[in-house]
């Protein structure tokens, strides 16, 4: 099937997911396979970027989470580190004004105090510059860890609770949801990952609690709006129960 065939198919299938979530992963492999240094791996990485970014607006999904950086990340080794800081300034320098016409809202997600000065002022900048826009959220989980998202969560929690602010029965789940960095967006429908691991690696673990996943075996650098489609295709063909029985 053709990309156009795939996506009228979605199209006409119904129920698009609102937000997809995508594990970007393989690029240190993708260029080992060409002899290539891991960098010249994630450089390439940033053309699939665009391509679900584009993918995602032309098939209706509202919310698109890419995990770019995890926590535990900043231990890979300080040139491989940088080289990321430094493409991540260069995505937003290359891409900001045209996520911009394309009514994309710019978000970034994570403990963003330990990024680089200039890598920081960027994401400010994208932040606010696209802040009013509605077509597709872009979430970019940068220096991002689920379980320290948790623990920040219950903090903030335990000081208002402590201050005489909340109860403890009013720690709900909305309660709790508020203080993510992902408030005010809906769970994940749809969680892909690419290179074909197994795992969520810290990735999004309250967000996700009924998300349905989707292992693709391609390597980020290979991946386009037709992967795209196909994960969204086979999510179509599931069956969502979330502990209840069918209909
Ligand atoms: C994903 O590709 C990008 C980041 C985690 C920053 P990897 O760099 O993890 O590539 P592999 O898994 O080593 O192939
Ligand atoms: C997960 O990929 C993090 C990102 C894609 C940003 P990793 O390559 O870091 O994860 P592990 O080490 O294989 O679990
Ligand atoms: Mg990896």
């Amino acid at each position: 099937m053709t990309t156009a065939e795939l996506l009228s198919r979605i199209r006409l299938n119904g129920a698009v997911p609102r937000h997809v979530a995508i594990i970007m992963d393989g690029n240190g492999r993708w260029a080992r396979e060409r002899l290539m240094p891991r960098p010249f791996g994630h450089r390439s990485g940033m053309k699939a970027v665009r391509e679900v970014v584009e993918g995602a607006i032309e098939a209706g999904i509202e919310v698109l989470s890419l995990f770019a950086f995890s926590q535990e990340n900043w231990q890979r080794p300080m040139t491989e580190v940088s080289a990321l800081m430094s493409l991540l300034e260069e995505y937003i320098a290359r891409e900001a004004d045209e996520l911009e016409e394309k009514g994309v809202r710019v978000r970034m997600l994570g403990d963003l105090e330990r990024l680089t000065p200039p890598a920081a002022a960027a994401v400010d900048r994208v932040m606010s510059q696209t802040a009013h826009n509605d077509k597709l959220t872009l979430n970019l989980f940068i220096s991002y860890g689920s379980r320290a998202e948790i623990l920040r969560a219950t903090q903030s929690i335990a000081a208002d609770v402590a201050a005489g602010r909340l109860t403890a029965a009013e720690v709900t789940e909305e309660e709790f949801e508020k203080r993510l960095f992902t408030a005010g967006c809906p769970d994940p429908d749809l969680l892909i990952r690419t290179s074909g691991e197994q795992r969520i690696s810290n990735f999004m673990l309250w967000q996700l609690a009924y998300t349905e996943l989707f292992i693709s075996p391609v390597l980020w650098p290979d991946f386009g709006r037709h992967q795209l489609y196909e994960a969204v295709a086979d999510y179509q063909a599931r069956e969502r129960r979330f502990g209840r029985v069918s209909a």
